[in-house]
């Protein structure tokens, strides 16, 4: 007999009242996720709370139980917090921890009354679709963290040039700022990505319950706004079993990483002997257990290899979605542990770069001395050159070929060529054309999007105005290397504030 006041995990378990043997120990070992899932206890028990609360509103529990039920969730919240709180694989995931403790607190009997009209199928869709939208943020604000920085050490380093490269070859002078705000441009999209993501995962699913929908008169609106989600789901069987909003977070998330590694690799490779051109200060930077002269980059390749693993769990939920008939399946348990651990490797990441790069030394003098000891890094402004007084291109490009075939014969660079060397292959040269210098090939590449000194100002001062950072010298929040908040994106909890606002005005407004 079951003991309402005192419930043992026997009557706990769920689907108690059906079976005449308890599972096995191998199955609840085997099917509980409760080490993974206790993560979403504080999206569980506002799930609930709202819950509780319009089912009361609606007199579908009565209001002295629904009181019990939250003060009850409080002390759960606060356990859990504390980390007192006891887990049991027989109770397989967090809303049934969250609902046995809470019938332990208050008793079975109004415990019990909190799962009615839903389903722990509505229930997790709602706390994983909760989980994502702060994911997002948090996504987004370490994003713009990483961003700030990028734009700290462009400014400090505005005077630095350096070989662009193609095919991992010396192509061109490059400001350092101009291939910095090449990774600004691609963070910029992995945020506009995940914003644009974060509307598909804004959807309220509870009410659905099983797969059918709930058989009371619930007010979904309600908890909707309650826990600030811009829409209801429209279809319960889709509610429960889709996960697309969790597969696109991860892809999101994967570009992101993968935009990341790239800069990562650039990184890698300037702090090298061969490119010397960046040290990370001695905080963010590790050492060698033999070598004692080593200073090793390890952030830089751990977030390179950590992109390798996220990729792995976009992959991994897309295989199992991949052919899941409808509705729930179990599969869809799997879904939480790539979820969490990309949304951590991901954030841990940017913010850890960010930190990184604020301590970033550049050696500017190597940098430009590249530029100005390689032979031949000027050769398409030769051609440029002859190009601008009427030669074709075409016929530029065989000219400035031939003068660097010459430079090779003599062992010299093209700046070491007189008047008559480069008349000998055409006569458009003139005396301006010899010694070309660094300097002028930058500052001729005056287009917009150019490395052209003054274009790569104009696009840092437009990146500060546009993406609202803080300077790095600000001790505020929003300081580079932190996560800061962003402004393109109104999160569920501003949202449901400014509703109640607006609504509490529309109030006001109705009285008059
Ligand atoms: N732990 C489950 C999950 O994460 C919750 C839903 C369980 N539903 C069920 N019918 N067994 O998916």
């Amino acid at each position: 007999m079951a003991d309402a006041d005192n419930p043992t995990a026997d009557d706990q378990r769920l689907w108690g009242g059906r079976f005449e043997e308890a599972p096995d120990a191998l199955v609840q070992a085997y099917t509980s996720s409760i080490q993974v899932d206790l993560l979403l206890f504080r999206h569980d028990i506002a799930g609930s709370r709202a819950h509780a609360r319009m089912l009361a509103a609606q007199g579908i529990i009565d209001a002295d139980d629904a009181a019990r039920i939250l003060e009850g969730l409080d002390q759960v919240e606060s356990e859990i917090e504390s980390g007192g709180f006891e887990i049991n694989h027989e109770l397989e995931d967090i809303h049934t921890h969250v609902e046995a403790r809470l019938g332990q607190i208050i008793g079975a009997d109004a415990a019990g009354r909190l799962h009615t009209a839903r389903s722990r199928n509505d229930q997790v869709a709602l706390d994983t679709r909760m989980f994502v939208r702060d994911a997002i943020v948090q996504s987004v604000g370490a994003v713009r963290g990483l961003q700030a920085s990028l734009i700290e050490l462009a400014e400090r380093s505005l005077d630095v040039y350096l070989p662009g490269y193609t095919h991992l070859q010396r192509a061109q002078p490059v400001l350092l700022a101009h291939h910095l705000l090449a990774y600004l441009e691609m963070l910029d999209r992995d945020a506009d990505r995940l914003v644009d993501a974060f509307a598909r995962a804004d959807i309220m699913p509870l009410g659905s319950a099983a797969l059918a929908g709930a058989a009371y008169p619930l007010d979904r609106q309600a908890v909707a706004d309650e826990l600030g989600f811009e829409s209801l789901s429209r279809n319960s069987m889709d509610a429960v079993s889709s996960r697309d909003y969790i597969a696109e977070f991860l892809a999101n998330a994967a570009i992101c990483m993968v935009n990341v590694s790239r800069l990562c690799e650039d990184v890698i490779l300037w702090s090298s002997a061969e490119f010397g051109l960046l040290q990370f200060g001695d905080a963010f930077t590790t050492g060698s257990s033999i070598m004692p002269q080593k200073r090793n980059p390890d952030i830089a390749e751990l977030a390179r290899g950590r992109s390798g693993k996220v990729l792995g769990h976009l992959t991994a939920l897309l295989t199992t979605l991949k052919g899941l008939p409808l509705a729930y399946n179990r599969d869809l348990q799997e879904d939480k542990s790539g979820l969490f651990d990309t949304a951590e490797t991901l954030i841990g990441t940017l913010h850890v770069l960010a930190r990184a790069l604020l301590t970033a030394q550049v050696d500017g003098d190597r940098a430009r001395a590249m530029v100005d000891n390689d032979p031949f890094i000027l050769a398409t402004d030769y051609a440029d050159y002859i190009t601008r007084k009427g030669v074709p291109f075409r016929e530029a490009h065989g000219v400035v070929g031939r003068l660097v075939r010459l430079c090779e014969q003599r062992g010299c660079g093209l700046a070491d060529l007189s008047l008559d060397d480069l008349r000998s292959e055409h006569p458009a040269f003139e005396s301006d054309a010899v010694g070309m210098t660094p300097q002028f090939a930058l500052e001729s590449r005056d287009v917009p999007g150019g490395t052209a000194p003054t274009q790569v100002r104009a696009a840092l001062d437009e990146a500060k105005a546009r993406l609202q950072l803080q300077p790095a010298s600000q001790e505020t929040q929003g300081q580079a290397g932190t996560p800061q908040a962003d402004p393109t994106l109104e999160t569920g909890l501003n949202r449901a504030q400014r509703r109640a606002a607006e609504r509490a005005a529309a109030k006001q407004q109705g009285r008059r």
